[in-house]
């Protein structure tokens, strides 16, 4: 992996909740770090509650992180005011959600929704119309572009979602659990529209996603666990070689299915075996 492609850099990145009604702190991440490389399609997988719906919020610029630094392109999104955090969402990131009725807008045809954003710009009718012709072509929907959202079916609408989010062509779309509400057959079709969009674009795409399907296809894929990413990894790995991550502190982060084997232990030892290879001695515990 080399340095310079890389387009996203989170580092030590911290969010807690306040949670005002039972009086406590959540923490989401914890010391999250992350990199995404430029133009590609890269997959955050985790149990529920693991923080991929706040990574992502951050990244769309919905949410400030507690601390750290959040890299996208050549600014720190973090430190942006909040009239920065504004422009930002509006010309450079492109959010696609897992519920239809977050993307669309529901009184408005396929067409109106992908103007939505270009409005907001001031583009004119003439620049408007142009543009949302070429996403609806992109998109293969061109013959729904005076459907609204209730007349299309679930995957136009993820398809039209899409469209939205490139409307302002914006260098970055991040896209939470976006085929969670789709059958399979669907989700495999959207997939396609991702990968065809990624390549004739070149947007760098950060998608969080349960779908196996999407995690067999040998994206670049992240592994959250708690609020870090705990292995990196292309497609599924083998039962032999299990992908472990060490992040900017030279700390192991171990997979969540060795998690229990893991736990808390300081009697583990690392030997070397030749220039690539190491072992991990691990002692079995007394009452096992
Ligand atoms: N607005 C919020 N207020 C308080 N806690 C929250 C809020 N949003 C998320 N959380 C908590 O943060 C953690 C991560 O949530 P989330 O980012 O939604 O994870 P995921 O998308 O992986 O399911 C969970 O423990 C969740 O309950
Ligand atoms: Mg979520």
């Amino acid at each position: 992996m080399t340095e310079n492609n890389v387009f996203v850099e989170c580092q030590d990145l911290i969010k807690i909740y306040a949670d005002e009604k039972n009086r406590v702190r959540v923490p989401a991440l914890r010391g999250l770090e992350m990199k995404v490389l430029k133009g590609e399609i890269s997959l955050v997988v985790g149990p529920s509650g693991s923080g991929k719906s706040t990574l992502l919020n951050i990244l769309a610029g919905n949410l400030k992180p507690s601390a750290g630094i959040v890299i996208v392109g050549d600014t720190d999104i973090a430190k942006f005011t909040r009239a920065q955090m504004v422009d930002y969402r509006r010309r450079r990131v492109g959010v696609v959600w897992q519920l239809p009725q977050m993307n669309l807008v529901w009184e408005l045809s396929a067409s109106q929704n992908i103007q939505v954003p270009m409005r907001i710009l001031g583009l004119t009718r003439e620049e408007r119309m142009k543009r949302t012709k070429e996403l609806l072509e992109e998109v293969e929907l061109l013959d729904r572009a005076h459907h609204k959202p209730t007349q299309l079916s679930g995957g136009e609408i993820q398809r039209i979602s899409l469209a939205v989010a490139l409307a302002n062509h914006p260098e970055l779309v991040v896209l939470d659990e976006p085929t969670g509400e789709l059958d399979s057959q669907t989700s495999e079709k959207i997939v396609a529209f991702f990968e065809k969009i990624n390549k004739d674009l070149g947007v760098t795409m950060i998608l969080a996603t349960h779908d196996r399907r999407l995690m067999a296809k040998g994206y670049r894929t992240m592994l959250l666990v708690d609020g870090r990413i705990t292995s990196v990894r292309r497609g599924f790995a083998d039962e032999s070689n299990i992908p472990v991550y060490s992040d900017a502190f030279g700390a192991l982060q171990i997979p969540i299915s060795l998690r229990e084997t893991f736990k808390s232990r300081e009697d583990i030892l690392l030997s070397r075996e030749n220039e690539e290879v190491f072992k991990l001695h691990v002692p079995k515990l007394e009452d096992e």
